[in-house]
């Protein structure tokens, strides 16, 4: 991103923008009318319009109908409201498919995903890219200068139904994409290893994208398409992009991500667009949820290298495509939202304005439910829009923090590929015990890729990284010589980047940063866990470990290997490198990190630098300007807590004098008044 992009980085909407996506199409024009009236009514200053529009657009090849968008642009610039406009691509219409069936999506196992759903299309094929490169430009033509326009919102959630697609057409373009990354035949047979199970290409056209096959097929090969599919949907991003920009140069470009989606790789996708907003739903069957709404928002900030960020959609209550949908808890909307702002959302938007009547999800919770303004969930909508206008001053400051994870899209792909130790080294899992344990001490963490510059960070932790560069090895390493602290779980540094083992014993890449040689794993039992010495316990891996420099933090007790180090630490150059080989309980995971955050000077809950001493269940998160700093406190708990701090409540306009009472399931944004000193990194002086 060039520096003379700054002026797009937000739409021109004031304070925290509050909004929905808005489908007026799904209703008669009089009902319009009432929209706004109860959007103004809740203070809503932004919608994304036109998501699912493109069959109603343009009903045939070419011909647009924008008489309806007019009306309600219109109508909208009227009320102040911004627009983000959608382009409407998400979704060709019967028209569309049927003219072009080569354009539709097959399956891996070869079957054709038909219309009638959503997202009925090949990321490869021409014909779709080019009609929706039209579409976006007729609406940029059209729009460009209309004042209630503040943000492009291109395509929807990519990948989302449809995340890769085994098509003849996409098969080429698979071809086309190898013969960029591989130049010639040899180095691609040579990267995916094809001299095992004569598998050796003789001929670009022998290869095909990695389709249902008798047993487990080519790791490189589908690594590689993984890494392919992303592109390829990024491809179909910057297409719409490009038309936009050029008809609207000032005018910022977003298209919505949905947290830790595995098929896209976002840090990558982050670069190419101007604010980076995502998608986020509570799964009911999750008790943790509000943690993994925690991860979600950091995630998204992390990806935007600490910008704000927009929160387009979540529910006001319940979902519809989870087998059995919670309805939200009173108060917990206003939680989970301020959650998100907490964690640098300048934005709070929903899914959707008004609940539909008709289509696929039509129980689905919206700001204006189907009993209409009198009920619970309006009144809470409209008790959020004035919550997000009392800590109006908030957006545009940055979230304070001093830890990160690691985090690869290629690595997750890599460690989840077929025929490995253990089936159960799940990459999301292994990252979200880190998180949580982080979470639970009262730690923002931020997430990095592997090659980032580190030096701001306090504490690294890997949860897990099988695939590494060796770039991105000697970064993680030269940031521990100079001082760092970092935490590394078992199974990483184990390939480069074209998934081949490096040689020589485990952790491979990081052999010398770790200080150990491990010869040999030993996973576990699905059911079964190793005892250690100091207490705790581990799942899922053992691995037999020598010792090249690092000392034995702690051993296992029993299990294939007793006696053996579990936990070790290696002092390489100024800083201190730990590696853990199983994965520790809960508790034993709190208990090695609050030592490490303690080692390395990172404040926490439990340790005297934290903000407040509290009980488990209370989240906080500081947002800081050059001048101001505010403390977001959440007690997701059912009791009432004390909160040390001293300046003023937001939320409620009252100050408060060194502690505060936080009820059950409150919130309390405050703008303390001395804002404590900016955290130092231990290790540098
Ligand atoms: C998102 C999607 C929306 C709506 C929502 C329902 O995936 O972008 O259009 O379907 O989910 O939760
Ligand atoms: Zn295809």
């Amino acid at each position: 991103m060039t520096a003379d992009s700054s002026h797009r980085r937000w739409p021109r909407v004031p304070g925290i923008a509050f909004g929905a996506d808005y489908n007026p199409e799904q209703w008669p024009e009089e009902v319009w009318a009432a929209d706004v009236a109860l959007m103004v009514e809740a203070g809503v200053s932004m919608v994304t319009v036109g998501v699912f529009s493109w069959a109603l657009l343009e009903p045939s090849a070419g011909e647009y109908e924008f008489g309806w968008l007019d009306r309600v642009m219109d109508l909208l610039a009227e009320h102040h409201i911004g627009v983000d406009l959608a382009t409407a691509t998400a979704s060709p219409p019967p028209w569309f498919s049927r003219r072009y069936p080569e354009s539709l999506p097959v399956s891996r196992e070869g079957h054709l995903l038909w219309p009638g759903a959503r997202q009925a299309y090949c990321p490869s094929s021409p014909d779709y890219r080019a009609a929706s490169a039209n579409l976006a430009s007729a609406l940029a033509n059209r729009y460009g200068a209309h004042p209630a326009l503040v943000m492009w919102h291109v395509n929807n959630e990519y990948g989302c139904h449809t995340a890769e697609c085994f098509c003849d057409v996409s098969a080429r373009s698979f071809r086309a994409w190898l013969r960029a990354r591989y130049g010639g035949l040899t180095r691609l047979n040579d990267a995916w290893g094809t001299a095992f199970w004569s598998q050796h290409y003789y001929d670009w056209d022998e290869i095909v994208p990695p389709r249902l096959t008798p047993t487990n097929g080519n790791p490189t090969q589908n690594l590689d398409w993984r890494r392919f599919c992303s592109d390829e949907f990024l491809d179909c991003f910057r297409a719409e992009r490009e038309v936009l920009r050029a008809a609207t140069p000032h005018i910022p470009i977003t298209t919505n991500f949905m947290g830790p989606f595995k098929p896209i790789d976002y840090f990558g996708w982050a670069l190419e667009e101007d604010v980076v907003s995502n998608d986020h739903y509570m799964l009911g069957a999750d008790p943790a949820s509000h943690v993994h709404l925690a991860m979600a928002a950091d995630l998204m900030r992390s990806l935007g290298d600490g910008r704000p960020w927009i929160l387009m959609e979540q529910s006001t209550s319940a979902v519809n495509w989870q087998p059995r949908n919670l309805a939200k808890a009173a108060g917990q909307l206003r939680r989970n939202s301020l959650q998100h702002v907490a964690r640098g959302a300048d934005a709070i938007c929903f899914f959707q304005w008004r609940a539909s009547r008709a289509g696929a999800e039509k129980f689905h919770s919206a700001m204006v439910p189907h009993a209409g303004t009198d009920s619970r969930v309006w009144r809470e909508v409209k008790s959020l829009g004035a919550d997000l206008k009392a800590i109006a001053e908030v957006a545009g400051s940055r979230v304070e923090c001093d830890v990160a994870i690691v985090w690869d899209w290629p690595a997750w792909w890599a460690v989840e590929l077929a025929a490995h130790p253990s089936v159960d080294v799940r990459y999301l899992a292994l990252v979200t015990e880190s998180y949580d344990a982080l979470w639970r001490l009262g730690v923002t963490v931020d997430f990095v890729r592997p090659d980032a510059d580190l030096s701001r960070y306090k504490l690294v932790v890997i949860p897990s990284l099988y695939l590494v560069s060796d770039h991105a090895a000697a970064n993680l390493t030269s940031y521990v010589e100079g001082g760092g602290h970092l935490v590394c779980n078992f199974f990483s540094g184990i390939v480069d980047p074209d998934d081949a083992v490096r040689l020589g014993g485990y952790p491979g890449a990081f052999r010398q940063l770790l200080g150990v040689r491990v010869e040999e794993f030993y996973p576990l039992l699905e059911s079964h866990s190793v005892a250690l010495a100091d207490g705790g316990t581990g799942r899922i891996w053992t691995e037999l470990l020598e010792l090249t420099g690092a000392e034995v933090v702690t051993t296992y007790v029993d299990g294939p290997l007793p006696g053996a180090p579990a936990i070790t630490r290696h002092e390489v150059g100024r800083g201190i490198a730990y590696y853990v080989t199983t994965a520790l309980d809960a508790a034993t995971c709190d208990r090695l990190l609050l030592d490490l955050c303690g080692n390395a000077s990172v404040r926490t809950h439990n340790n005297t630098n934290g903000p407040i001493i509290s009980a488990s269940g209370i989240e906080t998160v500081r947002r800081r300007t050059d001048s101001a700093s505010y403390l977001f406190v959440i007690n997701h708990t059912d009791r009432e807590v004390d909160v040390t701090a001293t300046g003023e409540e937001l939320l409620s306009r009252t100050a408060v004098t060194g502690s505060l009472k936080l009820g059950a399931g409150n919130v309390a944004v405050i703008r303390e008044a001395a804002p404590p000193a900016l955290p130092s990194r231990a290790g540098l002086g």
